[in-house]
């Protein structure tokens, strides 16, 4: 067990309110049950994608409905969905001058594959220097209990909230959020709120808080790509037969060109171009070429070489492969010409580019490069538009007091490439903005081996919610007043 972790900033201990020192001082008394209850979550391996893991992803949100009555929240339960439950919980006793803040989080992690390259096993939580080991650590258990225990050490010690908060937990944010639509929809007055309150983000370094104010969307592309009606004799039918591995690597070159240029016609039409102010904003995110290529352990950082780095993470649309399927890959070699073969792609979209749209044209093109020698069947998921925050509203600044307080220094105003598909949601269907305040740092490997979350983040975490709950109903009281 690690010793516990106390931190306070000057600008911290200045202020005085009784009630938030209250919830601050139990927080930090519980700090080692906080850690081995998040370590007990941790152990649920709920791989949403994986429907051999079904019954442990149903496991971790019945965990999480216990552990939130365990906060003294209320009206707890599960809502069932096509696919993997939501967890609804609220307290709402602040008063209708209160505002309603709606904290989002998934308790669904990514396969942790691949096993061997794990040093300790994902589903066993192993702390090592300052850090939880464990598939779902930071993205997204860890950051998603913060708010758990922030509310709890509210209630706890002072008896209540100083506004009204609402949770909704999902189990399919990795799976592109497929339900949530209808769960938002059909629950718009329980989910009724002013704002949105998301950790599922990271920021540059421990020292250095950001609020994400712009997420990239995501279209999805399976392709199967198939040949003749059976693996063949690549001697025999070699040179006459088209390969449909052969095939598929012509037409994947034909996607993007070797400086990352996406060569799909229209695909660039809808994208927003970056304003002056934006890029000033984005050059100074503290951002540092050498140490996130180190991370990396890439040779050389690479893309569009008309953009910085942080705007082609962040602000620019990329194509990937993720995965190919085909051929032998066993030991030894075999001559074989395969009969089918597999890719899965993955598009990350920017404001305007809608996800729908952008299906339509990867279709479009790949049957004008597709050889009348193979036939490719497409799969494509609809996915989700990107998403971008106003982060001038008042709320923002509740979130970067909280930060203040807690880090001793105001935050950074970023954008991130990966996509988090209910901020889109919530915007279209309740109207709700969303605050993006994460407390995950650049190398915690989310969807890689050995994902990490930094425990000083996590404690930190707790004191930012506690201070966030209050400075936000304060500001918002002092608009009424
Ligand atoms: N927490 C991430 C989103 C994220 C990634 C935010 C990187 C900031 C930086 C989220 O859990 C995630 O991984 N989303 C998926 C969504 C997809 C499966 C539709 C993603 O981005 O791949
Ligand atoms: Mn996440
Ligand atoms: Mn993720």
């Amino acid at each position: 067990m690690p010793q516990g972790y106390r931190d306070q900033t000057e600008s911290e201990s200045e202020k005085k309110d009784p009630a938030i020192q209250a919830a601050l001082h139990h927080a930090d008394e519980n700090q080692k049950s906080h850690l081995e209850e998040l370590l007990e979550l941790l152990h649920i391996p709920s791989i949403g994608t994986q429907p051999q893991h079904n019954a442990d992803t149903k496991a971790a949100a019945d965990w999480l409905t216990k552990s939130m009555r365990g906060a003294a929240l209320e009206n707890v339960r599960i809502i069932s969905t096509a696919g993997h439950p939501t967890v609804y919980g609220d307290w709402l006793h602040a008063g209708q001058d209160a505002p309603i803040l709606l904290i989002y989080g998934h308790y669904d992690v990514q396969p942790p594959e691949p096993l061997e390259v794990w040093e300790t096993p994902p589903f066993e939580p192993d702390i090592r220097e300052g850090y939880i080991y464990a598939r779902g650590s930071s993205d997204d258990k860890g950051q998603l209990y913060i708010h758990i225990k922030a509310v709890e050490a509210w209630l706890r010690s002072t008896g209540r909230l100083p506004l009204n908060v609402k949770f909704i937990l999902e189990g399919e944010e990795e799976s592109g959020s497929p339900n949530l639509n209808a769960v938002i929809r059909d629950n718009k007055k329980l989910l009724a709120a002013d704002i949105v309150l998301i950790s599922d983000t990271s920021i540059p370094s421990p020292e250095q808080p950001a609020i994400v104010y712009g997420l990239r969307g995501i279209c999805s592309v399976l392709m199967d790509v198939t040949g003749p009606s059976r693996d063949l004799h690549s001697g025999s039918y070699g040179g006459g037969i088209n390969n449909p591995l052969n095939a598929l690597c012509h037409m994947i070159a034909k996607l993007k060109d070797e400086d990352g240029h996406v060569l799909i016609p229209g695909f660039y039409d809808k994208v927003r171009p970056l304003t002056d102010e934006e890029r000033e904003l984005l050059a100074k995110s503290p951002l540092s070429e050498a140490d996130w290529l180190k991370e990396t352990g890439a040779p050389k950082a690479w893309g569009e070489s008309e953009y910085t780095l942080i705007e082609r993470l962040g602000a620019r649309p990329t194509l990937d492969m993720n995965g190919v399927i085909g051929g032998y890959t066993g030991p030894g070699s075999k001559t074989v010409l395969p009969s089918t073969v597999h890719a899965k792609l993955s598009m990350r979209l920017v404001s305007d580019q809608d996800p729908k749209e952008i299906g339509e044209l990867f279709r479009k093109y790949l049957a004008t490069i597709t050889p009348p020698s193979t036939k490719v069947n497409l799969t494509i998921r609809e996915g989700a538009p990107a998403s971008i925050v106003d982060y001038t509203i008042p709320p923002m600044k509740a979130a970067a007091a909280a930060y203040g307080e807690v880090f001793g220094r105001e935050p950074v105003y970023t954008r991130e490439g990966g996509s988090i598909p209910v901020v889109n949601q919530f915007k279209t269907i309740l109207g709700l903005e969303t605050i993006l305040m994460g407390f995950g740092l650049p190398n915690d490997r989310a969807h890689s081996p050995n994902e990490r979350f930094y425990l000083q983040n996590y404690y930190r975490g707790i004191r930012t919610s506690i201070h966030f709950l209050a400075r936000y109903a304060e500001l918002v009281s002092q608009r009424i007043s």
